[in-house]
């Protein structure tokens, strides 16, 4: 293991200059293998008593379950295995460290309340296949956590399975067909506004659906002029996310709806913003009749990155009995998973997962609801929208927002005309926050503005952390202006891996290790 270098590098270095994926190593920071690649496999890290089981026993005691081929796993201290744990750790950026800026996926503090009670014995040890009878009170958090998500979005139903907002769409996108199919419409089209987030078309396209685009106004809408055109016979559902990608309320929401319906067509919503408007509208109330709820960005849970998070999605009466199962019911005074709601006929399309879904994000969210009730959730979302109204305030002198006019949601959106005659891209600029100790704002989505910056600082940061933020994006953009393009160009500098090639990466992506890789 070699110490790269101590003492932090500064620009001027010439090794700072060179291109592509140069280590640039920092202070106390050391190269790291792979655990795999510790090259000794013939030792543990445990002193076991080879042939010593104690008095009366030995090997075959054991029954034929003693190891026929050694393990292959390399043999580390236990001091070993925490510093490389807590090194590979080091390597990332996390939101516990600072602000985490990605705009529409929504990196918020997880309270460490939240944690620690989804950490009870009585919660972490429960298996899927325990008897009922053992499990009532992970019943009842599941029980209690859709009565707040019905309560909160306005709707009837919840699924609570689905496994992370895009699996919500999936199962919404099943119910809704479940329903069509039942009248005997099978319908083959899905509509989505052009800023849709990639999994809206991605979804429709995977549930075997076309997708055909509604097109955006200047000011960052959907077209309703171009919906009314698309929608027609062939149109199974309209998939629209409110607040949208450009951080704006869909101001026509309830006329969407309406229309939507008066063509036979279902309305799904994108809720993948609902911190935005948590405790002040009742999505149920403008017409929607699904819609995911990302509980990682409403609810602070983990985020999971498409998972094993939970994206549970409510449904409107008409779809309630398509919903995929199991359910929670009340039977006799206890509770129980069925795969039928005693005394009520379903036309449920089956499972989205092999058991329940995932107790921990459970726990977590409802935990998040408790501690902070009715008042604090709506709270969370006047502090979402505030602090980035904060940020959009105090960035604009600078930098161009991409709707001046007027506040924004809960994401602040800018566009890179402010970078035009600097030869910076949003990409540089993105990668010389890094350097800062930022993580990048979503870069380029949505697709519908320019070289597009969307940072949503999310309801936990406090304002010192919002101006430490906005200071370091300031004296940034001055250095852009101010011609400086080198720190630019060759960022990260800091970085304990400098530039890499994006386009490698995510079209020959290395997933797995291999010996001598
Ligand atoms: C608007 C929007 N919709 C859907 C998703 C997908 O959610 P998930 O990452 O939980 O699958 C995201 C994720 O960032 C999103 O921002």
């Amino acid at each position: 293991m070699t110490i790269l270098a101590v003492g932090r590098p500064t620009r001027s270095d010439p090794d700072m200059k060179s291109a592509g994926t140069t280590r640039s190593g920092g202070a106390l920071m050391q190269d790291e293998p792979l655990i795999f690649e510790l090259d000794c496999w013939e030792k543990t890290g445990v002193d076991f008593p080879r042939d010593d089981f104690g008095p009366d026993l030995d090997a075959s005691d054991l029954a034929g379950l003693t190891r026929a081929s050694p393990l292959r796993l390399p043999g580390l201290s236990e001091p070993e295995a925490v510093r490389h744990y807590v090194r590979l750790s080091q390597k990332n950026h996390a939101i516990d460290l600072a602000l985490y800026p990605l705009g529409s996926c929504t990196m918020k503090h997880n309270p460490r309340l939240d944690e620690k009670l989804a950490r009870l014995p009585g919660f972490i040890d429960l298996h899927p296949l325990q008897p009922m009878s053992t499990v009532q009170g992970a019943l009842k958090v599941m029980d209690a956590l859709a009565h707040w998500l019905t309560t909160l979005t306005g709707m009837p139903a919840v699924a609570l399975s689905p496994k992370a907002g895009a699996h919500g769409e999936l199962c919404g996108l099943h119910t809704i067909r479940a329903a069509h199919e039942a009248r005997g419409d099978a319908r083959k089209t899905v509509l989505a506004p052009t800023s849709a987030h990639g999994t809206n078309p991605a979804t429709a396209a995977l549930a075997g659906y076309q997708v055909v685009e509604i097109g955006q106004t200047a000011d960052g809408h959907v077209d309703i002029a171009d919906l009314a055109a698309k929608l027609g016979p062939d149109v199974a559902a309209v998939m629209v996310t409110n607040p949208n990608t450009c951080g704006l309320f869909e101001r026509e929401i309830i006329e969407i709806a309406r229309l939507t319906h008066a063509a036979g067509a279902y309305f799904y919503c994108d809720g993948a913003n609902f911190n935005a408007i948590v405790g002040r509208v009742r999505p149920g109330d403008l017409g929607v009749d699904a819609m995911h709820i990302n509980l990682h960005k409403t609810f602070s849970t983990p985020h999971g990155g498409g998972g094993p998070g939970a994206g549970p999605v409510v449904l409107s009466a008409s779809l309630a009995p398509y919903a995929p199962t199991p359910w929670v019911v009340h039977q006799g005074g206890r509770l129980a998973l069925l795969e039928h709601a005693v005394g009520e006929a379903t036309a449920s399309h089956g499972r989205m997962s092999a058991f329940h879904g995932q107790m921990g994000m459970y726990v977590r969210a409802l935990a998040y609801m408790m501690s902070h009730g009715a008042d604090g959730l709506r709270q969370v979302a006047e502090d979402a929208v505030l602090n980035a109204n904060y940020i959009k305030a105090r960035l604009s002198g600078v930098m161009s927002a991409a709707f001046p006019d007027g506040p924004c949601m809960h994401e602040a959106l800018f566009d890179d005309t402010w970078l035009e005659g600097t030869d910076i891209t949003t990409l540089d600029f993105a990668k010389a926050m890094i350097d800062v100790g930022f993580h990048p704002m979503t870069m380029y989505f949505p697709l519908v503005v320019h070289g597009a910056m969307l940072i949503e600082p999310t309801e936990t940061e406090s304002r010192r952390e919002l101006d430490r933020f906005c200071d370091a994006l300031l004296e940034l953009a001055a250095a852009a202006k101010a011609g400086d393009v080198d720190r630019f160009k060759g960022a990260p500098f800091h970085a304990p891996l400098r530039r890499l090639d994006e386009t490698l990466a995510a079209r020959r992506p290395k997933l797995v290790w291999t010996s001598g890789d």
